[in-house]
């Protein structure tokens, strides 16, 4: 019995039995065939689009798997950037490092704490400071580690720092000018300098200042800056220095870290022949306390934590600027991922360090030459 499709609804038909009438029967199965490719390229069709979803799922369902074991580690050391792989030692050395109670200090200290140094943190929050000596102390047995009080936010606390270290230690051979705030809302520090100018920049230039002969006496010795990648979105901007006529938190930042690397061009200059070199230094995008002023940067921080360096991998180059051998000529360089790095237009301008220079003195009321 052969049915025909109902022309209406294209379904067969129970009522129309074709078999009966061979004419029909030969012109209905003539249709049929005519009928076929259609169906075929219908049903090729759904089976692409079967494969298509089916290799989807399959090239999704491999890729999480392929992404977590195979390319998050290569991302993960792409990230972590360059490692100070000398293995020199600081036995007989004394070591100051401002900021060293959390993130790249205290990762600073304990690296150089584990090569033998007497290392001083220098910060403003003594309980924070135990904490980190007492963790360094037991993580590199080395307990030559000592807290002192330095607020750079106040040049009292500073003279008093400098001159209870002079009275203290008869030697300095490496000062690492780490300590720094970014994106404050608008501050001032005790002698009303802006925040970010006032802490990193204004403050480690007196530091500097007052300790200068003691390296000078201990030399070889070195001085690391460390800076900024934001030195780039930098400018010394003379006529507001303060930030009085117009403040933005984020240029305030970049602007005092291209004060580090200009800092440590002009010092480096100065330097010359005595023993003493100088470095500035970018050390990654690092995990750490930095962003505790903007909540957005924060929650962004924690987010991405797993992309972004360890502490410990952002000491990475202040680490190697203050130990690698024969690094002398390359004073008043900057420094990225332990090699050097491209330095901003504004960031090599040798005039605007020099000013910059002479306003720093004046601003500190010091004569430095
Ligand atoms: N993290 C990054 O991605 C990144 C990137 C480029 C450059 N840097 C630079 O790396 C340096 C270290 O930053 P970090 O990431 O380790 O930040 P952090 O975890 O916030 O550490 C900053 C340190 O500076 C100290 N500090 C702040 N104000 C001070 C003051 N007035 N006197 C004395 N110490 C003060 C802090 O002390 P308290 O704990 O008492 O506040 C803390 O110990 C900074 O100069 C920063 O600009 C960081």
């Amino acid at each position: 019995m052969i049915l025909r499709r109902s022309p209406q609804h294209g379904r067969f038909d129970p009522n129309d039995n074709i078999s009966s009438d061979p004419r029909r029967v030969a012109r209905f199965s003539f249709d049929e065939v005519l009928r076929q490719p259609e169906s075929w390229r219908g049903a090729a069709a759904a089976g692409t689009k079967m494969l298509t979803f089916l290799s989807s799922a399959l090239a999704l369902f491999l890729s999480v798997p392929l992404l977590v074991f195979v390319a998050l580690p290569h991302i993960r050391k792409y990230v972590a950037g360059g490692v100070c792989k000398s293995t020199a030692k600081l036995n007989g050395k004394v070591v100051v490092i401002t900021g060293a109670n959390t993130g790249i200090g205290k990762e600073t200290a304990r690296d150089l704490a584990g090569r033998g140094a007497k290392v001083i943190l220098a910060c403003r929050d003594m309980a924070k400071a135990e904490a980190a000596a007492c963790e360094i102390r037991n993580t590199t047995g080395n307990q030559e580690i000592i807290v002192k009080k330095l607020d750079l936010a106040d040049t009292k606390s500073i003279r008093e720092f400098a001159e209870n270290f002079l009275k203290e230690e008869k030697e300095l051979h490496i000062l690492i000018n780490n300590a720094g705030v970014m994106l404050c809302p608008y501050s001032k520090t005790a002698d009303g300098f802006e925040m970010h100018l006032g802490v990193n920049h204004l403050g480690h230039f007196l530091l500097t200042f007052l300790l200068i002969e003691r390296l000078k006496q201990s030399a070889p010795a070195r001085i690391v800056n460390v800076s900024s990648l934001a030195h780039h979105g930098g400018r010394i901007r003379f006529h507001d220095l303060m930030g009085e006529k117009s403040y933005n938190r984020g240029l305030a930042y970049c602007h005092s870290k291209l004060a580090n690397v200009l800092f440590t061009r002009e010092l480096a200059r100065r330097l010359q022949d005595t023993g003493v070199s100088v470095y500035a230094v970018h050390p990654g995008t690092v995990f750490s306390e930095l962003p505790r002023h903007s909540v957005v940067l924060n929650v962004l921080w924690t987010t991405f934590q797993y992309f972004l360096k360890t502490p410990a991998e952002g000491a990475q180059t202040s680490v190697y600027c203050a130990v690698v051998e024969d690094l002398e000529s390359m004073s008043g360089k900057y420094f990225s991922d332990c090699k050097p790095a491209y330095v901003s237009t504004q960031g090599r301008h040798d005039e605007t360090a020099k000013k910059l220079w002479d306003v720093s003195c004046e601003l500190l009321g010091i004569q430095w030459d």
